[in-house]
Order: C-alpha cells, then sequence, then structure tokens
C-alpha cells in the first residue's frame, strides 16, 4: 500500500477510536442509567459472583480498556440476559458505569 493511502486511511479512522468517554457520553442520560442499572439488578448478581458490593467485577485495567468497549460489553450483557434495554438505554448504563468505575477520561 503507498503511503498516501495509508495516511488517509489512518486518518480517516483515528476519530473513532481516539473518542474519548467525556464526547463519546456527553449526551447519555445518567439518571436513566442509574436507574436501570437498580432496575435491572446488575449489582446484586455481581455481589454474588465477586463478593463486597460487586464492583470489583469491573476491572478497567482488564479486557475492557475503551469506552466504546465498555459499551458493547453492556450491550452484550442486554443481549444475553435479555434485559431488553435501547440503544440509548445501554448508552446511559455505560455512562454511569464508567462515571463510577471505569473512569476513562
Ligand atoms: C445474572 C447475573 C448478572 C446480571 C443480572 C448482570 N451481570 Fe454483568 N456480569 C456477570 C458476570 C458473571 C460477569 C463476569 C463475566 C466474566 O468475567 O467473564 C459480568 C461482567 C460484567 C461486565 C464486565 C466487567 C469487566 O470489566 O470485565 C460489565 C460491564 C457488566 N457485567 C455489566 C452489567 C450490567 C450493566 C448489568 C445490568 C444491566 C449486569 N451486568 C447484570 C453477571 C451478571
Amino acid at each position: 500500500m503507498n503511503k498516501t493511502l495509508t495516511l488517509l486511511l489512518l486518518m480517516c479512522h483515528l476519530p473513532i477510536h481516539a473518542q474519548g468517554a467525556a464526547a463519546m457520553f456527553a449526551d447519555a442520560d445518567l439518571k436513566l442509567g442509574q436507574s436501570l442499572v437498580a432496575q435491572h439488578k446488575c449489582e446484586a448478581c455481581h455481589v454474588q459472583k465477586v463478593g463486597g458490593n460487586g464492583s470489583a467485577i469491573y476491572r478497567p485495567a482488564g479486557r475492557i480498556n475503551t469506552p466504546g468497549y465498555l459499551r458493547g460489553m453492556v450491550e452484550q450483557c442486554n443481549t444475553e440476559l435479555n434485559l431488553g434495554l435501547f440503544p440509548d438505554e445501554v448508552h446511559a448504563v455505560a455512562a454511569v458505569l464508567n462515571r463510577d468505575h471505569y473512569k476513562f477520561k
């Protein structure tokens, strides 16, 4: 591949990968996210697995290392657990988890 094309490809893809959590979650409804986490007993189940208050399940240094990945994980749980969350609800839940646990910038 020639250099110009490589550079062009890089420039097109950078903004997506480099998107920070602040920008990504700017429009998230944190109140909604919080009430959804309570409503779906996310913590209760995590406590059974890791003890304490369940927050040890969230491992920012683990495989989830970007805000995009975090939202993807919430979407995956949504599907697997059949929670029936709408995309904006998944977005809101991910934003709350980021604020309280992952703290991606
Ligand atoms: C029925 C039990 C259960 C419920 C309910 C549940 N989870 Fe989980 N969750 C798990 C288990 C078990 C893991 C750990 C999976 C692993 O380590 O492979 C996990 C892991 C996660 C992770 C990844 C943590 C990390 O950093 O690797 C996220 C994010 C998460 N859950 C979010 C949620 C959210 C949000 C809800 C509620 C909407 C929820 N979970 C409800 C069982 C549950």
